[in-house]
């Protein structure tokens, strides 16, 4: 069995504990390490799994470890665990989550031959439903970079990409729950507004995404034709739509993709070369 610890047992450590212990992988193969002993006894009670408070404790004798501190922590935190990692009998395979931090700024802060992977997961992974972009660095072997996808694949959707397309991909998939939540959250008011009770506009709204989304990953239409079918000549649907577009629709969501991939690039930035990172947060 492969043997895990996530460092930093936050939204994200916790939506990869989830998915990986909901998708099958043993609990007590899997430790988290925080800074509150108390986020460690909530994660333990509610998934079995060891947690620790000391980072390099919660590595040792571990296959793979999952940085899920914030970027601008993630080079420290790496550097600190780095004589921890060359211990260990077999190769530990280091797989950072962070937003922007390169393969190169967490590749100069270990011992060469170390393999490093960068993951731009998504929250859905709690739910076993996360998009996960897998990009490997300079000495991940093919075997290695299968076994990390191999694991990500219990906790959703995998695919691998070039570290060039990371931004992007942040911008696609890592930060953008975060826009259908706030379209999901726009729709139930536009609910509320023409008198629904906020339950039932919620379920409403809930249940259109969700039924859309199936839509998509499971028939042959793309949205294009999916939107067209509903839209009949000088319907309300058409109305509906016509209204979004009028009100820039698709400019907002050119915009935010771009300044969120430009976010990235900016931490990335901040984070090469300084293994102290920067002050400022993100996400
Ligand atoms: N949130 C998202 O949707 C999302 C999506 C894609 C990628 N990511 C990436 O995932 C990473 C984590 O983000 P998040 O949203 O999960 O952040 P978060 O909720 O703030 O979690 C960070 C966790 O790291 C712990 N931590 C901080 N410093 C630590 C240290 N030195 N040693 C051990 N644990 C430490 C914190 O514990 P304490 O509370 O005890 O300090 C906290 O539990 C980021 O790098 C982010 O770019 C996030």
């Amino acid at each position: 069995m492969t043997k895990i610890a996530v460092i930093g047992g936050g939204k994200i450590g916790e939506a990869l504990i989830s998915g990986l212990v909901n998708g099958g992988v043993s609990a007590k193969d899997v430790h988290v390490s925080n800074r509150r002993p108390e986020r460690g006894r909530e994660l333990t009670d509610e998934y079995g799994i060891i947690d620790f408070t000391d980072n390099r404790q919660a590595i040792d004798g571990v296959d793979v470890v999952f940085l899920c501190v914030k970027p601008k922590d993630t080079v420290a935190v790496l550097a600190e665990l780095s004589d921890a990692i060359d211990n260990n009998a077999e190769d530990t395979t280091v797989i950072s989550m962070a937003a922007g931090v390169p393969l190169k700024s967490l590749e100069d802060v270990v011992s060469a031959g170390t393999p490093v992977v960068r993951v731009m997961p998504n929250t859905p992974m709690l739910v076993g439903r996360g998009m996960c972009a897998v990009a490997g660095g300079r000495f991940v072997s093919d075997d290695q970079l299968d076994q990390v996808s191999e694991l990500l694949d219990t906790v959703g959707d995998v695919v691998v990409v070039e570290e060039n397309q990371m931004d992007a991909v942040t911008a696609m998939s890592g930060s953008s729950p975060a826009y259908l939540f706030l379209v999901a959250e726009a729709m139930i008011d536009g609910g509320v507004n023409l008198g629904l009770p906020r339950e039932l506009a919620s379920q409403l709204a809930v249940s259109t995404l969700t039924g859309a989304a199936h839509m998509m990953l499971e028939g042959d239409l793309g949205p294009s034709e999916l939107r067209a079918n509903v839209c009949s000549p000088g319907g309300t649907t058409i109305a509906a739509v016509r209204a979004l577009e009028e009100n820039g629709i698709r400019a907002a969501f050119y915009r935010a993709t771009q300044v969120c991939a430009q976010r990235s690039a900016e931490i990335g930035r901040m984070s090469a070369g300084s293994a102290s990172g920067s002050d400022e947060d993100e996400d």
